[in-house]
């Protein structure tokens, strides 16, 4: 990606940052949090096609959350897709083209790369995922990675 696109897109990521800080002193409420993250990041990063919440389960499956975009699947298979796989490696996973991802989940068929971020609650414990879709290849890079790191760290 040219430099000056990676700075816009850093910068934007230090807009949202900013600005959750603020919108999060307003509730504690989980499900408003995921909501306001998900609508902020959604509107504000053009690369962004599809953004939402997956929340694990205590079989071990991903339940749709807050998202924005079109219809996801609503229940992910334990282990299943890039969600499950970065929920059970606990690591953000970056995938340029979905295509060559084995096990890839389309909910839809306009994605092709994809950025996926677990999140874990103040004791440490994992309590899902943040899954951003981009409907062209290579969208999400260690930018997205760090920043998306930066703002799951604000939900609890
Ligand atoms: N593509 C994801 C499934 C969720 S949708 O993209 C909204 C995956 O492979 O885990």
């Amino acid at each position: 990606m040219p430099r000056d696109m990676t700075r816009i897109k850093r910068d934007r990521y230090q807009r949202i940052h900013e600005q959750l800080e603020l919108e999060l002193q307003k509730t504690p409420d989980l499900t408003a949090r995921m909501a306001t993250m998900v609508a902020l990041l959604h509107h504000k990063q053009t690369h962004f096609f599809w953004t939402g919440f997956y929340r694990l389960q205590p079989d071990g499956s991903l339940l749709v959350g807050p998202y924005q975009g079109s219809l996801a699947c609503q229940v992910l298979a334990p282990g299943a897709g890039v969600c499950g796989a970065a929920q059970r490696e606990g690591e953000t996973l970056v995938v340029p083209d979905v295509d060559q991802f084995p096990g890839h989940i389309a909910c839809d068929s306009r994605s092709r790369s994809e950025v996926v971020v677990p999140y874990r609650s103040p004791d440490g414990a994992q309590q899902g995922v943040l899954d951003v879709d981009a409907s062209r290849p290579a969208a999400f890079d260690e930018v997205d990675a760090e920043w998306l790191e930066r703002v799951v760290a604000l939900l609890f």
